[in-house]
């Protein structure tokens, strides 16, 4: 069996943010759900000796916890190459050079836009100053920085400037990724959705700026996989290379797995190791032999694994079905009529979008 490479520590839902393409579930956990810091501790232990190599400190807002500095030390000392994946609201210059000497190795800053009115609309609360302020911090405290800029219909537009933003503040990397509709992002979908013409209006953009800031900033470009004829390898293959942590502590094989009927698995009832190789959730989609047909005799079955498995579930209420995503799916047509419906709105619409509320308000 393959031994995991990442895990995506969710350490809390709590966030300063109300971004309407968070990934975060409906029912968000509650603080007080949260595992302690003694409890990540053994989690991350238990992860090293499991194999994993990477932890990516996520959220909701990581910064959050006001254990994180202890959380990361922990890491770093148990030879973790850590991450942390920040909205950066909270990231001051006392937490920032504590980060940096606990071990903290790398951050990930997320943007809404490349100006403020935008940005700001989008996060829901006043943050782009303190955002860009955070960028310069990381860069001179040493750290790689990595810009990530979630697409839709709203600033995709606007990717030529949200590139130069990312060449002024001197990212190393930066990753457009388009939306991925789990969570607040699925109820929202109609509002993010980009028409064809949109992307098509992006993707010579991002072709020429890779071009041209080759060698000193990497454009990754994450597909808008609606667009897509195959869908995406996700994650590597359910149960292959990245496990995930949620604030309660439930393990997933990824962070939308929460919605999929499958029993739950708890580091609170069972070891990471037990969890990893045995557990019937990250047993269930785990190789080929669950595929239905056309994957079951398709030549790229091991290439993409059939697609999501919670885009699956998402679309058509069974998890174990073909990405609809894919156009050999026989359920194509449902993606595709989203695409059209898409393609039909003419301007952007913001009333649509419901904002993420703050964990203790939601379902
Ligand atoms: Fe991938 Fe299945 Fe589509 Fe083949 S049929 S390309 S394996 S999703
Ligand atoms: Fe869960 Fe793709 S996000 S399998």
């Amino acid at each position: 069996m393959d031994r995991p490479f990442g895990l995506l520590a969710e350490l809390t839902h709590a966030c300063p943010l109300h971004c309407p393409y968070c990934s975060n579930p409906l029912g968000l956990a509650h603080v007080r759900t949260e595992l302690t810091t003694r409890e990540w501790r053994r989690v991350l232990t238990e992860a090293t000796e499991l194999g994993v190599l990477q932890l990516h400190l996520s959220g909701g807002e990581p910064l959050l916890r006001r254990d994180l500095v202890e959380i990361v030390r922990g890491a770093d000392a148990l030879g973790l190459y850590t991450n942390l994946i920040t909205s950066a609201v909270g990231l001051s210059p006392r937490r920032a050079e504590q980060l940096r000497a606990a071990g903290l190795d790398h951050v990930q800053i997320s943007i809404q836009a490349d100006e403020p009115g935008l940005s700001d609309r989008i996060a829901g609360t006043p943050s782009f100053g303190r955002k860009t302020a955070a960028a310069r911090l990381v860069k001179e405290l040493g750290w790689p920085l990595t810009l990530n800029v979630v697409l839709h219909r709203h600033n995709i537009d606007r990717v030529d400037r949200v590139l130069a933003l990312a060449e002024e503040l001197a990212a190393d990397r930066i990753e457009l990724a388009n939306t991925q509709y789990y969570g607040w992002a699925w109820h929202n979908r109609a509002g993010l959705l980009p028409s064809r013409a949109q992307l098509e209006r992006a993707e010579p953009v991002v072709r020429a700026a890779r071009e041209r800031l080759k060698g000193r900033m990497e454009v990754i470009y994450v597909i808008p996989d609606y667009h897509s004829r195959y869908p995406k390898p996700c994650m590597g293959g359910w149960g292959r290379q990245q496990l995930t942590v949620v604030p309660g502590g439930d393990v997933l094989p990824c962070p939308p797995a929460h919605a999929l009927p499958l029993p739950r698995a708890s580091v609170r009832e069972h070891s990471l190791a037990w969890i990893w190789e045995h557990s019937p959730l990250f047993r269930r989609f785990r190789g080929t032999d669950w595929m239905p047909e056309p994957c079951r005799s398709c030549e790229r079955r091991e290439l993409d694994f059939g697609g999501c498995r919670c885009q699956a579930f998402q679309l058509t209420g069974d998890a174990a079905r073909t990405d609809p995503v894919c156009h050999l799916s026989p359920d194509h047509g449902i993606v595709a009529a989203a695409v059209r419906a898409a393609d039909e709105v003419t301007a952007p619409r913001d009333d649509v979008l419901v904002p993420r509320p703050h964990p203790g308000r939601s379902g």
